[in-house]
């Protein structure tokens, strides 16, 4: 599809989906400003037998059944309008998953199998598995082979209920494979109905070949991916794997100085493996810490005063056999803004499903339903800087929203494993099923 088809298919027709059971708007009214805290978390925005009228890819009205089929030009207009009659089901914003690494050729079945054994992260990644055994496939890969992997991942997100999706390279790790991933990325979107926001994430691990002058690679990132990057417009944010074994604070500094530098904002691995002090990134402004397992009460008191999210990615420690989650609700009693993601990746979170992100957050962070659909939509979109028209269903706001096939919301976490959603509209256009 070229960029001209993708804008032909964008809403043209208006589109009103009704006789939604529950329609979960997700709306500001009454709400603080800002990304959603404590309290808010919880507040859905339900009406019931609802409608939504859809118009040039935008949400032009939202109430219930009976008053949208009273409103005059929809009377006048209705032969024109495509109804999609929703049955009772649930109805809800796209999801926004706002942490993911697509572009990546092959699973990690062998680090499956040692982990299963026994070995953990960190032991995979020292015998060479882990985040460097993915980069020899990124690097000999064409680059329309990396661009269908991500086209392959964005069409099973839409399918799940994802609508804008927030994609990291990462796995090249050398000036030349980082850019093609970056361009995979851009190639990729322009074939995918849905928003792409893309990062660069040079700085994911120290490839083999600066095993030992990291400060080297760190240069390279500063230096050569961030300007190109941003000169040639292929990524949004610049992202760091601070970690041990990863990169270090000082290094991290140094990475989100060369960002600003070139105009990019940032956002950061942090706390996944061990605790790093997040006040002093805070300067930076930040969209999103990811992963935060370990994070000192100090810290949470500094976050609370920040637009910065908390995104939780309880996929990963899923996968990875942990039996600790990071503790949404000390974050969110203390006023931290958490959001939810897959972070879909191959080695730590092969899941691009955000219903199971929500169970996850559901059955082993005691967040509830209500707070697991806040953090997937709404809090996403603050976690991408594009809440102002993403993440809930409003009038002016992107016409995206996911049609789960159950009777009230709260299931859309309970069966977890079975995909029920079964539609997604993107820009007032059925994207799923096709
Ligand atoms: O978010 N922690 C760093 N990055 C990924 C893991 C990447 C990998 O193992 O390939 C994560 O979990
Ligand atoms: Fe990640």
């Amino acid at each position: 599809m070229t960029p001209s088809q993708k804008s032909d298919q964008t809403g043209k027709h208006p589109l009103l989906l009704a006789n939604v059971g529950q329609l979960l708007t997700l709306q500001s009214a009454g709400i603080k400003p800002g990304p959603r805290r404590g309290p808010d978390l919880k507040q859905l925005g339900i009406i019931e037998n609802a409608a939504v009228l859809c118009l040039g890819g935008k949400i032009v009205s939202v109430g219930t059944t009976k008053d949208a089929l009273r409103d005059p030009w929809l009377k006048k207009n209705r032969k024109k309008v495509t109804e999609i009659d929703c049955a009772g089901k649930v109805a809800l914003p796209g999801f926004v998953d706002s942490h993911t690494h697509p572009v990546f050729v092959g699973p990690r079945l062998l680090d499956f199998e040692k982990r299963i054994e026994g070995a953990s992260y960190e032991e995979i990644a020292a015998a060479g598995g882990g985040i460097r055994s993915s980069l020899e496939g990124v690097r000999t890969a064409g680059k329309r082979v990396l661009a269908d992997k991500v086209l392959a991942a964005l069409g099973d997100m839409a399918s799940h209920g994802t609508t804008t999706v927030e994609a990291k390279s990462g796995y090249g790790l050398t000036v030349e494979s980082e850019m093609k991933s970056l361009e995979a990325i851009r190639d990729a979107a322009k074939q995918w109905p849905g928003t792409v926001i893309s990062t660069l994430l040079g700085a994911h691990a120290v490839p083999k070949e600066f095993q030992g002058c990291s400060q080297k690679y760190v240069e390279s990132v500063c230096k050569e991916m961030i300007p190109q990057a941003a000169k040639r417009k292929l990524a949004q944010f610049v992202d760091v794997f601070c970690d041990k074994g990863a990169f270090t604070a000082a290094e991290t500094e140094q990475i989100f100085e060369a960002a600003k530098h070139y105009g990019l904002s940032v956002r950061a691995h942090m706390g996944q493996l061990t605790e790093t002090r997040l006040e002093p990134f805070l300067r930076f402004d930040p969209a999103s810490f990811d992963h935060m397992d370990h994070v000192s009460e100090d810290d949470i008191a500094h976050l609370a005063k920040h637009n910065t999210i908390a995104t939780l990615v309880p996929g990963a420690n899923y996968f990875l056999g942990l039996k600790e989650y990071p503790n949404a609700r000390k974050l969110i009693a203390a006023g931290v803004p958490v959001a939810l993601a897959t972070d879909y990746n191959p080695g730590t979170s092969p899941t691009l499903s955000m219903p199971m992100a929500m169970s996850l957050a559901c059955t082993h962070m005691k967040m509830s339903p209500a707070e697991a659909i806040v953090a997937s939509t709404i809090n996403g979109a603050w976690a991408l800087r594009v809440a102002d028209r993403k993440g809930s269903i409003e009038p002016g706001n992107d016409a995206d929203l996911a049609v789960f096939a159950v009777d009230d919301y709260r299931e859309i976490p309970y069966w977890f494993g079975a995909n029920l959603c079964s539609m997604t509209v993107v820009s007032g256009t059925l994207a799923h099923p096709r």
